[in-house]
């Protein structure tokens, strides 16, 4: 017997809305660039499996959900998990009306019309950020692209992940015959600002140390710098809270 591993949690746990397949999960975690301490804004969280990959990744998880039920139902698998519980919290909220939180690393979107955060992520997101979108059609994809433009998101770039296994067996080796065809579209932009811009002069992350900074630069480096700590830094953190907080393999 052996432990299941994220992916087998992901397919077997109790789900409430359809999750995203694993497949697509560690494609979000490298194109999104998601790394420990990173703070990220997640709507919406559905049955939790986004969010139980971004917390084994080390991130410090807000989910905005619509749906109590679900939200709950994300909270208690993600507590099942073992990992990352206490970088995780869960806010019964509409995204489309706005986001309580600043500078932050990442937003990821799961939901039908990702376009219609893009206002709020150009003040929620820190200059240079990440907003990674998930999407089960290539018109909603299109839109959003197209609106993404209008917004100040730059370094787009849209993929979807086809992953086919093979039968391999004594002689007969070939590609297995059924394989899941569509999931979804992934797209990733960046908060591309100019340098004369209040948000670019008002990054944090600009002050404390440039070369932490993936975003545009401002040489206001002796500011007052309180938001300090591991989040503002887009590189590998200490990881004692990171995904090896759960459990050791047998
Ligand atoms: C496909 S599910 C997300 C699944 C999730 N990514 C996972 O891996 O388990 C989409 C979720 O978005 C939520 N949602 C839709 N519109 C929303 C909005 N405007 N604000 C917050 N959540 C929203 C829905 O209630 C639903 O739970």
């Amino acid at each position: 017997v052996v432990r299941p591993t994220l992916s087998d949690t992901v397919l077997k746990m109790p789900r409430g809305a359809q999750v995203i397949y694993p497949k697509d999960l560690g494609a979000i975690l490298i194109e999104a660039d998601i790394a420990p301490g990173m703070r990220v804004l997640e709507a919406g969280v559905g049955s939790g499996a986004l969010s139980m990959a971004l917390l084994r990744a080390g991130a410090d998880v807000v989910g905005y959900e619509l749906r109590e039920d679900f939200a709950e139902r994300a909270a208690s698998n993600v507590e099942a998990m073992g990992v990352g519980y206490s970088r995780y919290r869960v806010e019964i909220r509409d995204v489309y009306e706005g986001i309580g939180e600043v500078g932050l690393d990442r937003i990821l979107l799961d939901l039908p019309e990702p376009w219609r955060v893009l206002p709020h992520a150009t003040k929620a997101l820190r200059p240079g950020g990440i907003l990674c979108a998930y999407l089960p059609s290539i018109n909603q994809t299109s839109q959003l692209r197209s609106s993404m433009e209008q917004h100040g998101f730059g370094m787009a770039s849209s993929l979807e992940v086809l992953h086919r296994t093979w039968h391999i067996e004594d002689r007969s080796v070939r590609p297995d015959h059924r394989m899941v065809g569509h999931t979804g579209f992934l797209t990733t932009a960046r908060l591309l600002l100019p340098f004369d811009d209040p948000r670019v002069l008002d990054d944090p992350r600009g002050q404390s140390d440039s070369s932490q900074s993936d975003g545009p630069q401002s040489d206001n480096s002796q500011s007052d710098n309180s938001q300090s700590d591991n989040s503002q830094s887009d590189g590998p953190q200490d990881q004692s809270d990171g995904p090896q907080d759960g459990s050791a393999e047998p």
